[in-house]
């Protein structure tokens, strides 16, 4: 059974063919988001060009890297929401496209259902050297905390993983949801106003540190990482940590990150790019542990409450290193991360995740496929 996956939900555009929901035959990835850290956020006009430039040539890469035709293909899968509209017009486009003219099936996909389908993607079977450096990343971390991390090739059925806690962690999206089965999602917790990478893109442009903000944050903050064991003088909030329910507010997290900033900046009566990049780093250290100990926390009451013993952590911040390790030091349980490099946008988590959809036969007509920007989950 292979599938194209496509995604163009925002500055990645993504293609992949995958075998069976876990062989990964070819990909293809183009960003644009060296253009749009000119802008310092996306520019959706720009996202879409891109996609508009790329998702052909893209097509053809994965073909001919794989050695296939377009006849061999089972299925297409597209994220057609939520998203960009624009955006994921062009996907949605082309999967109409082929749907019509080479009369494939067609597979909509949830962007976020793509997401946590990617914890389900094979760690580093096709890539040897990734292999390599994610296994001493467990390794390491095992050292650390003693943890059971998992990954897909220790799946031997996905249905036995079910119900299972999925955090999504996002540039659009803070969700804790849990999935008691293929396609069942019950939501139990969102953010209020910004969700988490939102909140670091934006906490990154006070810093004065480039877009996208979570790498950023992440790369300034590793300086302070290891000197964590001397107490840093900046404390910001962590909000809605007692807040008796399970939603994440982001939004005053960033406004106390600013009072910090301008309380140095009157001391030193410097604007924000000359902060001294040592008091810089200290406040992208102290962003990031509030957002991960925020995460965290509510996270891990919430598998207690709900009695999970299985967790995904999903999306773009998955990525932090830092979220990583506390969510190994405190989760009691399986946690399922996938690699860096599919915890941001790609075609491969579509293709998977339309690989179970295709099992149960979830197909739409060419006709009546449509972008859904703001589709919700469930
Ligand atoms: O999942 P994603 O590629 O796109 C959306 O669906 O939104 O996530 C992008 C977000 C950005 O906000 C980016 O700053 C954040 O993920 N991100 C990170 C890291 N890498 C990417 N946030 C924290 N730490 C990282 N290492
Ligand atoms: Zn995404």
């Amino acid at each position: 059974m292979i599938i194209l996956g496509i995604e163009t939900s925002c500055d990645e555009t993504g293609i992949a063919l995958v075998c069976d929901g876990k062989k990964i035959l070819a990909e293809g990835l183009k960003s644009s988001v060296d253009l749009q850290r000119e802008y310092g956020g996306v520019v959706p006009e720009l996202a879409s060009r891109v996609h508009v430039e790329y998702i052909n040539l893209l097509i053809k890469k994965v073909l001919s890297d794989s050695g296939l035709k377009m006849k061999d293909i089972d299925a297409i899968a597209v994220a057609n929401g939520p998203g960009l509209a624009g955006a994921l017009l062009v996907g949605t486009m082309v999967a109409k496209t082929i749907g019509m003219v080479a009369k494939k099936k067609i597979v909509s996909v949830n962007h976020l259902e793509g997401h946590i389908y990617s914890s389900f993607i094979p760690i580093g079977k096709n890539d040897e050297k990734k292999k390599v450096n994610h296994k001493s990343q467990i390794q390491n971390l095992k050292s650390q905390t003693n943890k059971v991390i998992i990954n897909n090739k220790n799946i031997k059925k996905i249905e036995n993983i079910f119900p299972l806690m999925v955090l999504i962690v996002s540039g659009g999206h803070t969700e804790l949801v849990l999935m008691e089965n293929f396609g069942e999602y019950r939501n139990i917790g969102t953010t209020i106003d910004d969700a988490a990478g939102e909140a670091f893109d934006k906490a990154a442009r006070i810093l004065g540190l480039p877009y996208p903000g979570g790498p950023s944050i992440a790369h300034c903050a590793i300086q302070e990482v290891r000197n964590k064991k001397q107490e840093t003088s900046i404390k910001l909030p962590r909000p809605m940590m007692n807040s008796g329910n399970y939603n994440f507010s982001f939004s005053g997290l960033k406004t106390a990150l600013l009072y910090e900033v301008k309380k140095f900046q009157t001391q030193t009566e410097r604007k924000i790019a000359k902060l001294d990049n040592k008091i810089v780093s200290m406040l992208a250290y102290e962003f990031q542990e509030a957002v991960a100990d925020v995460l965290v926390y509510k996270t891990k009451k919430a598998m207690q409450e709900y009695g999970v013993g299985r967790l995904a952590v999903v999306g773009g911040v998955a990525a932090n290193n830092r979220l990583r390790e506390k969510l190994y030091e405190e989760i009691e349980g399986e946690i399922y991360i996938p690699e860096i490099r599919y915890c941001t946008d790609n075609g491969v988590k579509i293709a998977v995740a339309g690989y179970y959809k295709y099992m149960r036969r979830e197909f739409v007509r060419w006709q009546d496929l449509e972008v859904k920007s703001n589709w919700e989950l469930g």
